[in-house]
């Protein structure tokens, strides 16, 4: 393991003390010194320190103090006290409360550089265990990927097949239907579970700033490239790259994108050295790409590229046998993340979920499960705490028999609108459709003469005099 990246902060307020450990060091790490505690947190602040080494005794200050500052940093370095022959009891509360090692003066040059190096180590492990739990609880594999019905069998294939290959693939399917899921579990199973995932939003970005983010930039190739900058395409290296919104991409980034794809190889704006690199690219669009091809605004050639293998994401309203089993992980989700105790729908709620066409697929179930377990106070999710554009439509708890298989109740469940006019107005409408527009069934259903019926309908304007 090479050191010499690695950053060492020495706080000591005797000069001669802190001289003469840089000296020491500084062939081996890169060595930052500070005076007190004022000085080291400047460098705290400004540089990435790996280890942070610091006397107990800064002149009036405390270095224990510093480390509890150190180490509530958004990333502490590890912390090693330094302390004098014999104060053990001081090392011991200093490890308490979070330093990772103490060494004591006089000082052994070649024990400390152990000690540093020990800690460099454990630090490393440390941030690849974060790293791995992140990847871990993160919704990424097939299991995420919520649906037993028809539709959804090819997707799975498709995943299954495809992932482990370094196929370009192209994911089509309406708004929220599901298609970021699908890219993040083909390289979930990509069967390079260290590499990276890089996802890029094309739609959000005008069109320089997508090719400099996906190809990077050489400092000054445009107005305001200040710095240098390392493309999405680079960082992607060796992973897979998610491009969100393919469809939005301008025809000359497409000729950019092609070569990249193609040669497996990508110039920094502002540069014409041809760099490697190899990624996968999985793309997304809720765009009909081969019209565009047909209409000129997609290169046909780039079209091809993608599409190499291609997954149609199905619309939720074609894959309603699916909507229990999405609402039952939604309900888990939600209750979980507001702390509540387990929760359901009842039958009705549920009826209305099935009779609603859903524009936008899962993702507006999703949200409108959130809205049931936030509005609900009780364990029951009823239709009155779903949203209105769902609720609008109550009163199909009147229509009994059809679809439902429950007896239909006596009353509308909690009428969304009091105003008894309204009401009235829908009670109409339901009864004339459920008795295919015949009157005088309608006004038998209703309760009422065929005058009074004759009338209403004239009131609502729905015969002429
Ligand atoms: N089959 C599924 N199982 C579980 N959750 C799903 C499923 N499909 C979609 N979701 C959830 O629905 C939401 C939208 O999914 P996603 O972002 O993948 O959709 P999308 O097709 O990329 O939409 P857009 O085109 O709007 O970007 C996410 O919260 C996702 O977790
Ligand atoms: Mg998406």
């Amino acid at each position: 393991m090479d050191f010499t990246e690695h950053t060492i902060l020495i706080v000591d307020d005797e000069k001669n003390t802190r001289e003469g450990l840089r000296l020491s060091l500084e062939d081996e790490f890169d060595v930052y010194i500070a005076a007190n505690i004022a000085e080291a947190e400047e460098v705290l602040k400004n540089e990435s320190v790996d280890v942070m080494l610091t006397d107990l005794r800064l002149g009036a200050e405390n270095g224990m103090d510093l480390i509890t500052k150190a180490l509530a940093r958004a990333k502490p370095p590890v912390c090693i006290l330094m302390t004098a022959y014999g104060s053990v009891d001081v090392a011991v509360e200093a490890m308490k409360k979070g330093a990772y090692d103490y060494v004591s003066k006089p000082l052994n040059i070649d024990e400390l550089e152990i000690v540093i190096k020990r800690a460099i180590r454990s630090r490393k492990v440390e941030e690849e265990n974060v790293a791995l739990k992140a990847q871990v609880t993160e919704r990424y594999g097939l299991e995420n990927i919520i649906g037993r019905s028809r539709a959804m069998q090819p997707i799975f294939e498709t995943i299954r097949q495809v992932a482990p290959t370094r196929a370009t693939v192209l994911i089509e399917g309406e708004s929220g239907t599901g298609k970021e899921l699908v890219g993040k579990a083909i390289h979930h199973l990509s069967g390079r579970p260290k590499s990276k995932l890089v996802t890029v939003h094309c739609a959000a970005l005008s069109e320089q700033l997508l090719e400099s983010e996906l190809f990077g930039h050489e400092r000054g190739a445009f107005t305001g490239a200040m710095e240098r900058r390392i493309g999405r395409f680079e960082e992607a290296d060796g992973g897979t790259l998610f491009l969100d919104e393919i469809g939005e991409i301008d025809l000359n980034t497409q000729v950019k994108l092609l070569r990249a794809i193609g040669e497996r190889t990508i110039e920094r704006l502002g540069s014409n050295k041809p760099i490697k690199v190899d990624v996968r690219v999985v793309a997304a669009t809720n765009k009909d790409l081969s019209g565009m091809v047909r209409e000129g605004t997609f290169r046909d050639d780039l079209f091809f590229r993608l599409n190499v293998v291609s997954v149609m994401m199905p619309p939720l309203r074609d894959r309603k046998e699916d909507i229990v089993l999405l609402v039952d992980a939604f309900l888990r989700e939600f209750t979980e993340e507001n702390r509540k105790s387990p929760m359901e729908l009842t039958t009705e709620a549920v009826q209305a979920l099935l009779d609603y066409d859903w524009p936008g697929n899962v993702r507006e179930l999703r949200t409108v499960i959130e809205h049931g377990v936030v509005m609900s106070n009780t364990p029951k999710i009823g239709v009155r705490h779903l949203p209105m554009f769902l609720r609008d439509d109550s009163l199909r708890d009147l229509r009994g028999g059809g679809s439902s298989t429950k007896a239909a109740p006596a009353l509308p469940p909690e009428p969304v609108d009091l105003n008894l006019a309204k009401m009235e107005e829908r009670l109409i409408h339901l009864a004339l459709e459920k008795t295919g527009d015949n009157r005088t069934e309608a006004a038998r259903l209703l309760g009422i003469s065929r005058r009074t019926m004759q009338r209403k309908l004239k009131e609502m304007g729905l015969v002429e005099e």
